[in-house]
């Protein structure tokens, strides 16, 4: 059965889950389009995601897909802890402030927190997909039980072909040039494939439906990647400037000002692409100690964006984008999916 069949869905276009930018507004528009919705629910407890998803089922009865990270639980090295709370120290005094005595973990994985998978299997979306590892087993099991479509994201090799082995549905397939958090399994292990190769190289050995993500801006770029062997595209940083996105305005500005990204782990504890700004600039220096786990970094890095923000430097935050960032259009969602339909037929 082709994907879109198997999704219910009329474009081969998917709608990156983004933790802190989606909404169930984004979602449903993107669904009720042809396209595939997502909810980033990585960041949310469990009583705002299934706030998320409700809403969106109230606004669309379209497939739409939710999103949650499979991180391996980190133990926390406190020499290195404290040895970045040290190094950030002045950044914080900078802006009148002090930092935190104690890194905290800021996000449950999935895989330690089963009461995410009920609330799955209780609301019943179409797909549910996971970043920087595979579900276990049992959960694997238990959405497949419920007919629920399974999709992990690839950056190599070697995790498309783990992903094919534990039984998932659809592998998404991230390329380097992906705004937000690489997927990578070992957070100390990047392959650094393009989209286009990586979708070559799944095509070759791969079985399954393969979702090209990272980079794509336009139709015409989404044609060519379902040219080389692509079943759908996913398209996350084309979205941040949509309305219903929960992008803030210091972000959107600096989308359109600033549309040049680099990768790093020192916001967060995991490497992600983002807009250049502070972190790049001053923080990620040649005698920068060596960043704390993810996402314990994550919990210091967003105490001072808001320490920075309050003095009205927006310069510290997490200002996701992909390598193709300077593409962005400001159309409404139901807009661009229309635009990009149109240019992707003409390609
Ligand atoms: C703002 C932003 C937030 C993201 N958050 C998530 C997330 O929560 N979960 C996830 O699997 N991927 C996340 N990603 C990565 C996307 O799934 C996708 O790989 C990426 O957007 C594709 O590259 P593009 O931004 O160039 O389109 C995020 C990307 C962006 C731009």
């Amino acid at each position: 059965m082709s994907l879109l069949k198997h999704l219910g869905i009329k474009h081969p276009i998917f709608l990156a889950p983004m933790a802190g930018v989606s909404t169930p507004e984004l979602a449903a528009e993107v669904s009720n389009q042809g396209g595939l919705g997502a909810l980033g629910l990585g960041a949310s407890t469990v009583s705002s995601a299934r706030d998320q998803i409700l809403k969106t089922q109230a606004l669309t009865d379209q497939p739409f897909q939710v999103n949650f990270f499979c991180h391996q639980p980190a133990v926390l090295d406190p020499h290195k802890a404290q040895q970045w709370i040290d190094y950030l120290k002045p950044q914080f005094n900078t802006y009148g402030a002090m930092p935190p005595a104690q890194l905290n973990c800021i996000y449950p994985s999935f895989l330690d927190n089963d009461d995410f998978l009920q609330l799955i299997l209780e609301t019943r979306p179409q797909a549910v997909s996971f970043h920087f590892g595979i579900p276990h087993a049992h959960q694997i099991l238990a959405l497949k039980s419920a007919g629920i479509l399974t999709m992990v994201s690839a950056t190599n090799l070697a995790e498309a072909l783990a992903i094919e082995a534990a039984g998932i549905d659809i592998i998404i397939a991230q390329g380097i040039e992906a705004g937000g958090h690489r997927g990578i399994f070992n957070e100390s292990f990047d392959s650094s494939v393009r989209t286009a190769d990586l979708v070559q190289l799944f095509k070759q050995h791969c079985q399954l439906p393969i979702v090209a993500a990272g980079g794509i801006m336009s139709g015409q770029q989404a044609k060519g990647l379902l040219n080389l062997g692509a079943d759908g595209v996913q398209l996350g940083t084309a979205f941040v400037q949509c309305k219903s996105s929960n992008a803030n305005g210091a972000y959107r500005k600096a989308l359109f000002d600033q549309p040049i990204t680099q990768i790093t782990a020192s916001i967060s504890g995991r490497p992600a692409r983002g807009l250049i700004n502070h972190w790049h600039m001053d923080i990620d220096t040649p005698d920068r100690p060596s960043v704390p786990a993810y996402p314990y970094a994550y919990d210091i890095g967003k105490q001072l964006h808001a320490a920075a923000s309050q003095q009205g430097d927006h310069g510290f935050g997490a200002f996701w984008a992909g390598s193709n960032v300077a593409q962005i259009r400001e159309l409404e969602a139901a807009d661009l999916i229309n635009q990009l339909v149109l240019e992707m037929n003409f390609a």
